[in-house]
């Protein structure tokens, strides 16, 4: 019942029927079924990246404090967790190093290295499920003294000289079976760079991902204590990632990527730049992905491990959520525990 005033100036009241005029939302929400039949969005094993960090030595598993449930794990876990992630049918695994510090120096010349941690976990993750991609992260950072993405000169990061060092990494990483290269580091004109680089070295198979889209973010934390990057980063990374204020500069970042030659782009952090998915997959309509990064992880499991929220709902609520902002995959350390519940449930 609801109150307003007639045409004579007196009250009277209306039914909530005479209000909706018959239109009742609430009707398509009674019954599960329902809500199922109309559900908009949905997220399959077929949205998920699985990121892994590995780490020297054999059958070494180590907890990352800061992302519970997360491991860094040596090559031979990472080949049984590649079959793993074959057998419940995630497409693909995105490979992190946990660098030696010793073998850090000033232009990352590890990554150069086709011994390299990622280059070994690459070959034997191919090995063990071929049918599973592997996607390689392009940055110097795992591999720098200073923790940053690009060669250090003074205070300034070199975009040129930086550009030079991610081709001569991607073709390396090419060559020991990566199937997209993923630049992290934000520098300009590196997609052009290395998909020419990729194209004349006959990998004209091999995909870049972008990280296009990437914002100088605090939501990284967890994620550099796992790579062991934290204590060593100097200064920030703000005169290379985005600024979180900026919105059209991500449309900017998507037409230089795809115009350079990006088969797909992403947005890093995901829940709180869940606008930009939006904004770029209205505007672009190419393949974008999610990066549900470390600290959005450890948010979740904070939170659920104090009692505060509950931890599965948040998991799929956040996958669902990337889902209806318009992303076509996410990367997500929740990868394995999602897909192992849909493979119980069925
Ligand atoms: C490296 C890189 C970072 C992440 C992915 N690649 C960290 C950074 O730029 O400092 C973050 C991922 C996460 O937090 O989960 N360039």
């Amino acid at each position: 019942m609801t109150f307003h005033r007639g045409d004579d100036g007196k009250l009277r009241t209306s039914s909530v029927d005479e209000i909706l005029n018959g239109r009742r939302l609430r009707r398509l929400r009674r019954t599960d079924w329902s809500r199922r039949l109309v559900r908009e969005t949905t997220v399959s094993v077929d949205d998920l990246i699985w990121p892994m960090f590995v780490v020297e030595g054999e059958n070494v598993r180590v907890d990352v404090p800061s992302m519970p449930g997360v491991q860094r794990i040596s090559i031979d876990i990472a080949a049984r967790q590649a079959e793993e992630a074959a057998e419940l049918g995630i497409p693909a695994i995105a490979l992190f190093p946990y660098t030696d510090p010793d073998l850090r120096d000033e232009t990352g010349s590890e990554a150069l290295n086709e011994q390299n941690l990622v280059c070994r976990a690459t070959r034997a993750m191919k090995a063990a499920a071929p049918e599973v991609g592997i996607v390689t992260d392009v940055a110097l950072d795992p591999f720098t003294s200073h923790g940053h993405d690009g060669f250090l000169r003074g205070d300034e990061i070199l975009n040129d000289e930086t550009v030079d060092q991610l081709c001569r990494a991607a073709l390396v990483q090419a060559a020991s079976g990566s199937d997209v290269i993923a630049p992290s580091d934000m520098m300009d004109g590196r997609v052009g760079a290395i998909r020419q680089a990729l194209d004349g070295a006959g990998f004209h198979h091999v995909q870049i991902m972008a990280y296009t889209a990437k914002y100088a973010s605090a939501f990284y934390g967890p994620f550099r204590d796992a790579v062991g990057t934290n204590k060593t980063l100097r200064g920030d990374k703000r005169t290379y990632q985005m600024d979180p204020g900026n919105s059209d500069e991500a449309l900017h970042e998507a037409e230089l990527d795809i115009a350079e030659g990006a088969d797909s782009i992403m947005v890093k952090p995901g829940m709180p730049y869940l606008d930009i998915i939006r904004r770029l997959k209205d505007a672009f309509s190419v393949p974008t992905f999610a990066y549900q990064v470390s600290g959005e992880y450890a948010m979740i499991k904070a939170a659920a491990q104090n009692g505060w929220i509950d931890g599965d709902r948040a998991m799929w609520e956040s996958l669902m959520a990337f889902k209806r902002a318009g992303a076509d995959g996410v990367l997500t350390y929740f990868a394995p525990f999602i897909a192992r519940q849909m493979k119980t449930r069925g």
